[in-house]
């Protein structure tokens, strides 16, 4: 089937073009986590010595929990959006006392946790543990709406990217499939000027046949 075609073909493109990353080479959900709300709303350029810094400070998520917030943002400065960084304390504050210090593997507790959103959940158990859970982040989304050729703004087609988003992951390769979903959208399937010619996802792509890709997705009207 098509849906197959799709997640062969980014798997194997991941495999030989996916970016190495720090996080990419742990299973430590923890870890994970740390990444993940750290590349919420900054580049992987930017994070990659954040991630190294902030992980000798606080090793483990009982020694995060005990952790001053001054020392917490002390270690967060430059990287903006600081309530992340309350999020990620009272975060570890939970699971040390909710779960003894032991990240849970249930989505619905992932989701009790402040700062973790779907996407981030689906972020981290699909990478930690490799579990069939989907994401929907800002590059998700203009993938995914270039690939069906979506007719309006992500943001008015928010239920139906996430059934496109539910509908393609790969079940049998979750952590695969994410991180190359991720890399596919911050490296080809870019804003301007996406590399279509190296798309693993060109055969498919409804956008690049109508020749639409600069205009999709479409933007709110202002
Ligand atoms: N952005 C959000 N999560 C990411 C990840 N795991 N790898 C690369 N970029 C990301």
């Amino acid at each position: 089937t098509v849906i197959h075609s799709l997640q062969r073909s980014l798997r194997e493109w991941y495999q030989a073009q996916g970016r190495d990353l720090p996080w990419r080479s742990t299973t430590n959900p923890y870890h994970i986590w740390v990444s993940e709300v750290m590349l919420q709303q900054t580049q992987v350029s930017t994070v990659i010595p954040y991630y190294y810094r902030w992980l000798n400070q606080f090793p483990d998520i009982p020694t995060l929990a005990e952790s001053s917030l001054d020392l917490i943002l002390k270690l967060w400065e430059g990287l903006g959006y600081y309530a992340r960084a309350r999020n990620l304390h009272r975060a570890a504050q939970q699971v040390a006392s909710e779960y003894q210090g032991i990240f849970p593997q249930e989505l619905e507790k992932v989701l009790t946790l402040p700062g973790i959103g779907r996407t981030t959940a689906g972020g981290i158990l699909s990478a930690a543990f490799n579990q069939p859970v989907s994401i929907l982040d800002g590059n998700v989304k203009r993938v995914l709406a270039r690939l069906v050729s979506l007719e309006q703004p992500p943001q008015k087609a928010i239920k139906q990217l996430w059934v496109i988003s539910d509908t393609l992951l790969d079940k049998k390769h979750p952590r695969e499939y994410n991180q190359g979903l991720m890399d596919l959208g911050a490296t080809i399937c870019t804003p301007s000027q996406p590399a279509c010619l190296l798309c693993p996802w060109s055969e498919f792509c409804q956008a690049l046949q109508y020749n639409l890709q600069t205009k999709i997705p479409m933007r709110e009207p202002s």
